[in-house]
C-alpha cells in the first residue's frame, strides 16, 4: 500500500501528514508493507525544507518530519494506492492532472478519516501557533482513523 498526501505548496500540511503516517507505522506490523510520500499541487517550493513552523510544532508534539518539497506528476496516480487532498482545491488540482480519470477512485479528502467530520484541513501558512496546532490535531486523529481502515482491507 502506498499512499500520498497532497496540499498546495508541500512544506505544511502534506509533509506533517506524511511525517505522523510514518511515526505511526513504523512501530507497527506494517513497517514494510506501506509506504508514503508527499507532494504539492503548485511548484512554488520545490526542493525547499518544510516549513521551519511546521518543524517545530510537530517536534513538539513528538513527530521528526524530514522532507524536500516536490510537486505533483503523472506518474504519482500510477504509482500510488491512495492519494489524499487536504482540500478542495488540492482535490480539484490533482484531478485535473491529464492521466486523472483512470485513477480518479484513488483520490479522497484527507478529512473524510476525521473521526470528529470537517471537510478541509485547513492552510496555516498565513497563521500562527494555534493555527499548526490544529492542523496537527485534525491530522494525527484522520490518521489514527486512517490506519484503523487500511488494515481492514
Ligand atoms: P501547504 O501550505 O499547502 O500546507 O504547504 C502552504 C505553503 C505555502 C504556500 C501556500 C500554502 N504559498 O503560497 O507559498
Amino acid at each position: 500500500m502506498k499512499v500520498l498526501f497532497v496540499c498546495l505548496g508541500n512544506i505544511c500540511r502534506s509533509p506533517l501528514a506524511e511525517a505522523i503516517f510514518k511515526h505511526k507505522v513504523r512501530t507497527s506490523d506494517f513497517a514494510n508493507a506501506w509506504k508514503s510520500d508527499s507532494c504539492g499541487t503548485s511548484n512554488y517550493h520545490v526542493d525547499d525544507q518544510p516549513d521551519p513552523r511546521t518543524i517545530k510544532n510537530a517536534l513538539k508534539n513528538g513527530v521528526q518530519v524530514n522532507h524536500r518539497g516536490r510537486q505533483i506528476k503523472p506518474a504519482d496516480l500510477e504509482e500510488f494506492d491512495l492519494i489524499l487532498a487536504m482540500d478542495q482545491a488540492n482535490y480539484n488540482g490533482i484531478l485535473g492532472l491529464t492521466n486523472a480519470v483512470t485513477h480518479a477512485h484513488k483520490v479522497q479528502l484527507m478529512r473524510n478519516y476525521d473521526p470528529c467530520g470537517g471537510e478541509e484541513v485547513p492552510d496555516p501558512y498565513y497563521g500562527g501557533e494555534n493555527e499548526f496546532q490544529e492542523v496537527f490535531d485534525i491530522l494525527n486523529r484522520s490518521i489514527d482513523s486512517l490506519i484503523e481502515s487500511l488494515k481492514k482491507n
